[in-house]
């Protein structure tokens, strides 16, 4: 009879746990990597709290509020989260510092009460973001036989993390930017024509937690213009090439007009060397000849 009293006391219990414990509705908390989150607690001012006991995976730390003078107690039972939690007074709020990508995921507390033994259980869902850096964007085109430049534009965001959406939009000659030129995802496909408005597109990657525009790409220059950054290098090469090969005529030209130069300037020496030989013969004909 008694086994059976305590069973039926058990079975209430459990159907309590169960009621308070099955609510599915966790509570979404939004955390910032490496910052400190809050776990929201709230305690009736007029319960008596024998204590707390928070869990993730495992069981995470139990606090036992103060209780005849003896302050409150925290042990932290998951060595990932040991010199990281601390709870705040009064509300037992669990506070978290220094988050980590792993600390995402589901939290839950139990609160045990002293006078009627029932335990009240919330859940938690945590979620860290990371700030989100300026997006990069990469460009790929290729002008089409009729002309038209047809372009992939790549938008990424370094170490991303989770949840990042990108939109482009795209704006005309200092007009301002058209919302119903907008577009989903990180990749853009475009086609411009000579002659075509100019365009430029900016990428905008956003997170739970923050949204970040890259630099406007102008697309009818860059398809164009020679002198964008990417293709001047090319240029460059081709320039420097050019003033290269230049210099070498220059100074196969000048090697030349050298060698020119100093044949017309031996030629008069050596005639003027001839005519003196050829003198001194004479008058070598002249000195003989009385004789
Ligand atoms: C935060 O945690 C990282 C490892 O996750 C550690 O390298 C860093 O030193 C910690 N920073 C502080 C201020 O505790
Ligand atoms: C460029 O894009 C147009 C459509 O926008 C397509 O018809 C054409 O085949 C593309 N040309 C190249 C070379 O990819
Ligand atoms: C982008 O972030 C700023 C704060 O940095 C916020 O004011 C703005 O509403 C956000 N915009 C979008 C579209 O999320």
């Amino acid at each position: 009879m008694r086994s059976l009293l305590w069973l039926l006391l058990l079975l209430l219990l459990g159907e309590v746990t169960a009621y308070s414990g099955d609510s599915e509705d966790a509570e979404e908390i939004v955390a910032i990597l490496q910052e400190s989150i809050s776990l929201p607690l709230e305690i009736p001012s007029d319960e008596e709290v024998e204590n707390i006991i928070w869990y993730s995976q495992e069981t995470l730390a139990t606090v036992v509020p103060e209780k005849e003078g003896r302050p409150a107690t925290l042990e932290v039972t998951d060595p990932r989260y040991q010199g990281r939690v601390s709870f705040l007074e009064p509300s037992y709020s669990l506070h978290i510092s220094n988050l980590s990508w792993k600390d995402s995921g589901i939290y839950q507390v139990q609160v045990n009460l002293r006078t009627s033994q029932l335990f009240t259980k919330q859940h938690y869902n945590l979620h860290v973001y990371r700030w989100l850096s300026e997006p990069r964007i990469t460009v790929n085109f290729e002008i089409s036989s009729e002309g038209a430049c047809n372009m992939s534009l790549t938008c990424s965001v370094e170490r991303e993390g989770i949840d990042v959406t990108y939109r482009w939009l795209s704006s005309g000659d200092g007009n301002p930017i058209n919302p119903n030129a907008e577009h989903e995802g990180p990749i853009l496909s475009t086609s411009w024509r000579p002659g075509d408005n100019a365009l430029s597109y900016t990428c905008r990657a956003s997170n739970p937690i923050s949204n970040i525009s890259s630099h406007p790409i102008p697309a009818g220059p860059f398809c164009a213009d020679p002198a964008y950054p990417e293709r001047s290098s090319m240029s460059f090469c081709l320039v420097a090439k050019g003033l290269l090969l230049l210099l070498l005529l220059v100074i196969l030209a000048m090697g030349l007009w050298v060698i020119q130069a100093k044949k017309n300037c031996e030629m008069p020496r050596m005639r003027k060397l001839k005519r003196d030989r050829m003198k001194l013969r004479k008058k070598g004909k002249s000195a003989l000849s009385p004789v």
